[in-house]
Order: structure tokens, then C-alpha cells, then sequence
């Protein structure tokens, strides 16, 4: 099968331009998953909860899902995007997924970033994966399925995360990202190899003001192979479309050497809990 990401920077506040930049990216690419940045129809940088609220919609049932089932009907793909969730009272930093068959799930974030806090209720979601299956109608791979996982940025920070999805039985974790700290790409590869599993960071570009502060979002975005192999790299700045073709079933294997296996040789009777 063929995984993409689009590292782009997302206007702020501006949905449609951010939907409309996605349609024209996505226009561009023949893939049976794409994965987008985190917050990628908002931008990320608000001031209060009642500002991200006026841009959270429900899941699905607002005109983002609308619009990116659409997408996914007309590119064939699988879209996993982050947008902020209204669910209730409640707004998640969410991580939504959208088949070409009109399904959805969703993952809200668990670990809050700095200021996210102020802005966002802590996910509720424990970790799901899901078993898609990527029909291929234009040739691409072989018809077959893969169980796939999401995690919002800051997450990848907190290996139980990564470890519950694999553990799962994840073989793609999805990571849409707006990263801000220089070291945090190393985690894609660490998650990746001690989890043996593919990782698709989709990171942002571009920064954003607020008041005093301002955020540099660090692109980079990359697919990492279950052995750590970097696929695909993106520059730190660039508007970016990666693909490559994998084999996800090279994520069931989790032999590390002959003798070792990764969850067969977990010492769970000693870890803490
Ligand atoms: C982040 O969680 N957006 C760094």
C-alpha cells in the first residue's frame, strides 16, 4: 500500500483556505492514506476557549468531515487530519480519521501541550486502533488491510501511548503534529523501533503570534520503517507531499533478532505501573 503526509502551513483561523489548500494538495497525490498535520483546518494559536470553540465542530456532522469525506470519496485515500473536536461541553485536540466509504473515528489527545491546557479538555479516547482495509481501486498495493492508530503530537512523548496502540495491534501509527521542540523528531524513529511499527509524522510549517509569544512549527515530517529506516523526509520549512509504498505486514513481525521478540520478551512481572 501507498502512505503519504502533507506538511504545509495552515493560514490561521482561515478554514476554508485550509480545506481548499488540502483539496489542491491532495488533488496532486495517489495514495491509499494520507496523513495531515495537527490542528490543520484552524492553525494552532488562540487566546481562549470560547476562540477555539467558535472552530471546533462535532465529529462527524460538521463541514470539515463534510468536506474531508468528500476528499476521501474523490482521492480514493484514507484522510487522517487533526482538527479541535466540540463534543458536549467539551473541545479535543482531535485526530480524525475519514474512509472513502464515509466512515469515521477519532482519537482526542491525551497529553496537552503548554497552553493547550487553557484551551482543550484532556482525551478521553484509550488508545483505539482500527482495522481498515484499503480496497486500491487504481492498482495500487494489494487490496489489503492494516490496523492503524493516531496520536496527536505531544503524545509521542509518553511511550505507554505508542505501546498501548501497538500492543493493540497498531501497524501504522498516524501522528499528525505541530512541533515546536527541535529534538522531537527523534521520537518518530524511538517510537518506531521499540514498537516495530510504521510512524507518519505529518508536522507543520510556518509560525504563529500570539500577544508575545510566537511558535516556529519545525516540519520535517517523516515515515519510518519498524527497523527505524527513514522512508521519507521532509525539509523544516516547505510545503511538502511525501509517499512511499510499504508493506504493513512487516509491522506484525516483531523479532528483533532470531532469539528476541519485543512483546514476547516484555518483563511486565517487573515494570511499574
Ligand atoms: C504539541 O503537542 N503541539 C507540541
Amino acid at each position: 500500500m501507498r502512505v503519504g503526509l502533507c506538511q504545509f502551513a495552515p493560514k490561521h483561523g482561515d478554514v476554508k483556505a485550509n480545506l481548499d489548500h488540502i483539496a489542491r494538495a491532495l488533488s496532486r497525490v495517489e495514495a491509499d492514506l494520507i496523513v495531515l498535520p495537527e490542528l490543520c483546518t484552524t492553525g494552532y494559536l488562540f487566546a481562549s476557549r470560547s476562540e477555539i470553540a467558535a472552530l471546533s465542530e462535532p465529529v462527524p456532522g460538521g463541514p470539515t468531515c463534510e468536506a474531508m469525506a468528500a476528499l476521501s470519496r474523490k482521492s480514493k485515500a484514507v484522510i487522517v487530519w487533526g482538527m479541535p473536536q466540540s463534543a458536549d461541553e467539551s473541545i479535543f485536540n482531535s485526530a480524525v480519521m475519514v474512509t472513502p466509504q464515509g466512515e469515521f473515528n477519532v482519537y482526542r489527545k491525551a497529553h496537552l501541550f503548554v497552553d493547550e491546557k487553557d484551551l482543550f479538555d484532556r482525551g478521553d479516547s484509550s488508545f483505539p486502533v482500527f482495522d481498515v482495509s484499503f480496497p486500491s481501486p487504481s492498482g495500487r498495493g494489494k487490496g489489503e488491510g492494516a490496523k492503524l492508530g493516531m496520536l496527536v503530537c505531544f503524545d509521542h512523548f509518553f511511550p505507554e501511548a505508542a505501546r498501548s496502540l501497538a500492543l493493540r495491534g497498531a501497524q501504522i501509527i498516524c501522528h499528525p503534529s505541530n512541533l515546536v521542540l527541535e529534538y522531537a523528531h527523534t521520537n518518530s524513529v524511538t517510537r518506531a523501533v521499540e514498537n516495530r511499527v510504521f510512524w507518519v509524522l505529518a508536522n507543520r510549517t510556518g509560525s504563529e503570534t500570539l500577544g508575545e509569544k510566537t511558535l516556529t512549527f519545525n516540519g520535517r515530517s517523516q515515515i519510518v520503517a519498524p527497523d527505524g529506516r527513514l522512508l521519507a523526509g521532509a525539509g523544516p520549512e516547505s510545503d511538502e507531499l511525501l509517499v512511499v509504498d510499504i508493506d504493513p505486514a512487516e509491522a506484525l513481525d516483531k523479532k528483533v533478532t532470531p532469539r528476541n521478540d519485543l512483546f514476547l520478551d516484555r518483563r511486565t512481572d517487573l515494570y511499574l505501573t
